[in-house]
């Protein structure tokens, strides 16, 4: 059943038709996908049951992009079954077998990127660049890891690894998870997000076609609550690989202390409520600029998306004016359309929980600047919130909403204390032309990733590996050089192999 295309993109490679011959229209109008939820079957041997899900596109109701067909928890012990009956086939391959294929993955993902773009934004509703930047990211990831299994002394793995992931880099971070364990050794059972299955059907299809063994890496859908947790409390597994909210995260480790070996591994990297601080010694059109990217692109579904600006007293008036008359500039609506900046959120649980904080915040005089948001789609208004600090912050609002709060010179490090009482650590930026000031907030911060003089969105693979502490995680960071190590055996490790 083929449906009529959505806004054509008409520009991006100056014709229809790309480089490689893709005829993008033709991706506007995919058939609806169908993924099914036999666990460990080729793809083509997908089966579909009684709980399908249809995928709708979050930016136009119109468009069914698909449908999937979530496995369950009695597919859990087969799955298990199955990694730990070829993991050691697996692991006997040499590192640099498994990276090659790894880069053969890369190489299908490149030239499969058009798909991957047109599923970001039908099923994740993402924008075309920040599809093309998923698809770099994931690249990356499958590359980085390849050079680094390759540089690394062979270590033993240690087993069956669940990877748990989010549907915010649907690509990217589902990649970079399976990546890792597999070029170590491992075999995999990918949990991926409810809301965004088809990408990761996709993705797992292309990495069968490379190479990747269909026992060695299997991919079962369905409900976090069910089938995620059902594979977490499996005490077979050697490892959990998560990336999602920080409740989801407190939950997994409660379990893995009840069941599993007390050497299990766990990495989890979660959410977080970071800050800039704009000083008045700032360039306010370069701090204006980058408040709205890290605020507002990906309509602040960024784990590192800025939640919370202080700025200076003496310049607040002045760059919130900017501010205010940056956001109005902004163009919300259809992920697709080359002038969207601010496209939805990821479905209708989401638009609604931050509707209402806004409206909650409305009625109490909080908001000074709300744009307005179309309705045919999982829209949110990019809004801005006037707080005192960061203890009026309830909780990670994962959507275009900037709080804002200003401050004196002399409070800097009562701020930081602040923030660092909190509990997360993710990202932070400092705009500020006093090169003290960079080094008195490095020395007192805990955060992850520190931004000076730009925005705080985008880690780069390998050279800007990513991560947090405390609530927002438990490290290594993605994309560096501490993370792969991560993936071998325990006792190994305590050797300083
Ligand atoms: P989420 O925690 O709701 O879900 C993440 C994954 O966990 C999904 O696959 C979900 O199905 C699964 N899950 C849910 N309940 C589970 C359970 N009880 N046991 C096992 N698995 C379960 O998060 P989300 O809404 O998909 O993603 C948004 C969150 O992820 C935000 O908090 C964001 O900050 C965070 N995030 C962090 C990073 C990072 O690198 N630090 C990156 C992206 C997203
Ligand atoms: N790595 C992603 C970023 O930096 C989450 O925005």
């Amino acid at each position: 059943s083929r449906r009529p295309p959505l806004a054509l993109p008409k520009d991006i490679f100056g014709s229809r038709q790309n480089s490689r011959g893709y005829d993008l229209a033709d991706l506007l109008i995919l058939d609806e996908i169908e993924v099914a939820r036999a666990p460990f079957a080729a793809p083509h041997q997908w089966t579909f049951g009684a709980g399908d899900q249809t995928i709708i596109n979050p930016s136009d109701f119109s468009d069914t992009v698909g449908r999937v067909g979530f496995g369950e928890v009695s597919h859990i012990d087969p799955c298990v079954s199955r990694a730990l009956g070829f993991q050691k086939t697996w692991e006997s391959r040499s590192s640099y077998e498994r990276a090659g294929i790894l880069n053969a993955i890369a190489e299908s993902y490149e030239a499969n990127a058009p798909e991957f773009y047109a599923l970001c934004a039908r099923e994740a509703g993402k924008s075309l660049a920040d599809a093309v930047g998923e698809v770099r990211e994931a690249v990356d990831f499958l590359r980085y890891y390849a050079a680094e299994a390759m540089a690394e002394p062979p270590r033993p793995a240690r087993g069956v690894i669940v990877c748990i992931s989010p549907w915010n880099f649907p690509l990217a971070i589902f990649t970079g998870q399976i990546a890792a364990a597999l070029v170590t050794g491992n075999a995999v059972i990918a949990k991926p997000a409810e809301q965004t299955n088809l990408i990761a059907s996709r993705a797992v299809q292309l990495m069968h076609e490379a190479g990747i063994p269909i026992d060695v890496l299997q991919l079962l859908l369905g409900a976090g609550e069910t089938v995620g947790a059902g594979l977490v409390a499996d005490a077979r597994i050697n490892g959990v690989c998560f990336t999602g909210s920080t409740g989801v995260a407190k939950s997994i480790a409660v379990q893995l202390a009840k069941t599993a070996a007390p050497d299990t591994l766990l990495i989890a990297e979660t959410g977080g409520l970071n800050a800039m601080l704009v000083d008045s010694t700032a360039l306010p059109e370069q701090a204006v600029r980058d408040i709205v990217a890290s605020a507002f692109q990906s309509a602040g579904q960024r784990c590192s998306a800025l939640r919370l600006l202080y700025v200076q007293e003496d310049v607040a008036d002045k760059v919130m004016e900017m501010l205010k008359g940056a956001m109005e500039t902004l163009s919300v609506g259809n992920s697709w359309a080359l002038q969207t900046d601010v496209g939805p959120v990821i479905d209708a649980e989401a638009r609604d929980g931050i509707t209402n904080y806004c409206d909650t915040q409305a009625k109490t005089g909080r908001v000074v600047a709300r744009l307005h948001a179309p309705q045919n789609g999982n829209y949110v208004s990019p809004t801005i919130v006037r707080v005192d600090g960061i203890d009026d912050l309830e909780r990670e609002i994962f959507g275009p909403v900037l709080h804002v709060a200003t401050f004196k010179a002399e409070n800097i490090d009562a701020i930081i204390d602040d923030i660092n009482a909190r509990g997360y650590g993710l990202t932070f930026a400092l705009h500020t032309r006093i090169d003290d000031r960079v080094q008195q907030v490095v020395d007192r911060l805990h955060v992850g990733n520190f931004y000076v003089n730009r925005n705080q969105i985008g880690a780069v693979v390998g050279s800007q590996p990513f991560g947090g502490e405390g609530l927002s995680g438990t490290g290594p960071k993605a994309g560096g050089p501490l993370y792969l190590p991560r993936f071998g055996h325990a006792s190994k490790l305590a050797q300083g192999d």
